[in-house]
Order: C-alpha cells, then sequence, then structure tokens
C-alpha cells in the first residue's frame, strides 16, 4: 500500500453553483492509527447533495466543513491495520472518513458489513442512507395505503427510485418524475412506476394533471422550486408531503411558492425530515431493502467516478443531475 494519502478538502466556498476551484486536492502522509484506532482504505466514496449545503458558511442541521478542511463523505472500505479489538484487517466497514483514500477511525462511526455477498457500494445506496431516507420518508410520513397515488420527484436518483419501488410494493400507484426520456423509460420499463413525467419536456403542468387523474395522495420531494409549486394544487384532502429535498434550490435563490394555499384548503400534512434524525428506524428499513434487494423486488443504478480526482467534478455534475441512480466514485 502506498505510504501517501489523496484527500479533497474545501478551499473556498461557492456563491451560486461550484466550481472545481473550490477544491484542493493534496498529498498527505498516511494517517497512523493510535490506540483504539483503525486505518481504512477506502474503496468506494458516496457523493450526496447534502454537500452541497455544508460547502455554505450558514446555518443548518450540520456543522459546515471548515476551509482547508477534509469534504465529509460516506465511505465503504476495508480495515487495514486495527489497534481496536471490534474490528480485524480484512474487514469491510461502511464509514464516514470523506473525500480521501484512506482513513483513521476510533470505530465509533464505523460498521462492519453484515453480508459481504452483495456488492460493496450498495451499502451507500439501496442498503446506506440513501435506502433508509427512502424507506423513513414513505413509511413513516407517507404512509400511503394500498390504491392511493404516490408521486416521487428525482425519480430515478437514488433516493427517488427506492420511494417508487417501494410505494409499488405497498400497492401504491406511484407516478415519477425526472428529467429526460432515457430517465423516464427507466423508472418505468425497469423499476415499475405506472407513469413518470419528464419535466424538461416543456409541458409540466398538463403532464402532471394527465398522470395523476384522481390526484396525489402523498408527494415525496426531493426537487422543490417550480416542480413543487406545480404539484400542490393536485394534492388531495387529507394528503401527506414529505419534504426530502430541495435540490433546485441549492444553488440559487429559494423558489417563490405561488400555491401555498393547497396546504390549508386541501388539510395537506406537510412534514420535513432529516434522515439521521431517525437512526432508530434504520436497522428495520435496511433489513427490509436488503430482502427486497436480495429477491429482485428492488434494483438500483450506479454512476460511478473513477478515482479521487473525479470527485469535485462529479459532485457538480450530480447537482446538475448527469448522474444516472447513485453517484460514487471508485476508489481502487
Ligand atoms: N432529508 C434527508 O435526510 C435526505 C437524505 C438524502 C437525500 N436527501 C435529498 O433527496 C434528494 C435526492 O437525493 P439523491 O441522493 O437521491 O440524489 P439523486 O436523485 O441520485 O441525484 C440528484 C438528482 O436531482 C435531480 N435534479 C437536480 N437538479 C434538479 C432540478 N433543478 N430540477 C429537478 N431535478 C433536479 C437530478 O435528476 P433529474 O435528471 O431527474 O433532474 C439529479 O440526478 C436531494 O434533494 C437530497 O438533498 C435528503
Amino acid at each position: 500500500m502506498s505510504e501517501t494519502n489523496l484527500q479533497v478538502l474545501l478551499a473556498s466556498r461557492p456563491q451560486g453553483w461550484p466550481t472545481e476551484s473550490n477544491f484542493s486536492i493534496v498529498e498527505t502522509p498516511l494517517p497512523e492509527p493510535r490506540a483504539g484506532e483503525v486505518l481504512v482504505r477506502n474503496h468506494y466514496l458516496s457523493l450526496d447533495p447534502y454537500m452541497r449545503w455544508r460547502m455554505n458558511d450558514a446555518k443548518s442541521y450540520a456543522t459546515p466543513v471548515a476551509l482547508g478542511e477534509v469534504m465529509v463523505g460516506r465511505t465503504v472500505g476495508e480495515v487495514v491495520t486495527s489497534n481496536n479489538s471490534k474490528f480485524k484487517p480484512g474487514d469491510k466497514v461502511i464509514g464516514y472518513l470523506g473525500w480521501q483514500l484512506s482513513g483513521v477511525s476510533d470505530g465509533a462511526n464505523l460498521q462492519v458489513v453484515a453480508d459481504s455477498k452483495l456488492p460493496l457500494s450498495a451499502y451507500l445506496g439501496v442498503l446506506g442512507m440513501p435506502g433508509a431516507t427512502a424507506w423513513i420518508g414513505l413509511m413513516d410520513i407517507c404512509a400511503p395505503k394500498a390504491g392511493q397515488t404516490v408521486l416521487v420527484t428525482a425519480a430515478s436518483g437514488a433516493v427517488g427510485s427506492v420511494v417508487g419501488q417501494l410505494a409499488k410494493i405497498h400497492g401504491a400507484r406511484v407516478v415519477g418524475i425526472a428529467g429526460g426520456r432515457d430517465k423516464c423509460r427507466y423508472v418505468i420499463e425497469e423499476l415499475g412506476f405506472d407513469a413518470c413525467i419528464d419535466y424538461k419536456a416543456g409541458t409540466l403542468r398538463p403532464d402532471i394533471n394527465a398522470a395523476t387523474p384522481t390526484g396525489i395522495d402523498c408527494l415525496f420531494e426531493n426537487v422543490g422550486g417550480e416542480i413543487f409549486d406545480s404539484l400542490l394544487p393536485r394534492m388531495n384532502a387529507f394528503s401527506r408531503i414529505a419534504i426530502c429535498g430541495l435540490i433546485s434550490e441549492y444553488n440559487s435563490e429559494p423558489y417563490p411558492l405561488k400555491n401555498i394555499g393547497s396546504v390549508l384548503i386541501n388539510r395537506i400534512k406537510i412534514q420535513g425530515f432529516i434522515v439521521s434524525d431517525h437512526m432508530e428506524r434504520w436497522p428495520l428499513a435496511h433489513q427490509e431493502l436488503r430482502e427486497h434487494l436480495t429477491s429482485g423486488r428492488i434494483k438500483y443504478r450506479e454512476s460511478v467516478a473513477h478515482g479521487l480526482r473525479a470527485a469535485p467534478a462529479a459532485l457538480i455534475g450530480l447537482l446538475k443531475g448527469q448522474n444516472f441512480g447513485k453517484q460514487l466514485v471508485k476508489l481502487i
């Protein structure tokens, strides 16, 4: 193993869209694990939309990344050296070691992979944070009944694809919104959604009306902005909205909603949520998702960038919708 480490640091805070110059890539000495610590060689880094928020110095649910610090991120990898009795060299582990090839952990945020027969990368997608997000937002907040209509935005992505497939398993009629014909074809033909609206086609409102003839009972919102505003008038009485993400607004001013009156008129229950507030639900969520995955009821797709140096461009691409499925960086 190389004696040096490679890290991506936050070099400056973006104003609006991030650029590659907001990051710096540095070679550093390989860290030495102390007593109680382990050294992990990361195999995959997960890229996620929340990382854009961590680049801002603004009040949020989590602390911003400091300038000059390693960018935060979930990782899967292998224990190389262990000074901690809970881990041994060769263990495959899920961690939060950030944008770097190797990292040291005291074990607190490190979990040994339960089932090594599944691809390691799945623990950053369906069996990781995005899968838990989909499960908690759908099952605990939206709680759809069989026959109801569930609409999910960013439908082909890491979270949205799991939301739609889970909702189908639970008997709902599922409509997705995605950018482009290929993504829409995928969610219908591969993932089994009932309908998909291509918001880039230029006919968003009539397409929403056509795809939701009996209105929407559960909206799993990943995008925000004009798409969210256009969906509000289609919500049924006593429907639910899980606000999971607002990705269309992460690099711009907030969108001024025009249809918020629908929340009152339709007595909509609307709840924002952050998956890390619900850690007690992760084991059940992952157990069910693992069963669906191994039985083939849930499928997933990945976009893989190669090498740590490709991470900044891949995060910028994710924010622009250039990913198709869970965005990862392969590090080995
Ligand atoms: N609340 C939580 O705890 C939590 C946890 C995880 C994720 N999230 C949120 O869930 C959402 C999805 O995350 P993910 O990891 O699954 O990402 P993802 O869907 O795999 O990738 C992001 C997708 O967002 C879509 N998008 C980007 N800009 C857009 C725009 N202006 N208008 C419409 N769609 C746009 C793109 O798909 P198209 O090509 O289809 O536009 C892009 O592929 C994000 O908002 C994220 O912040 C929240």
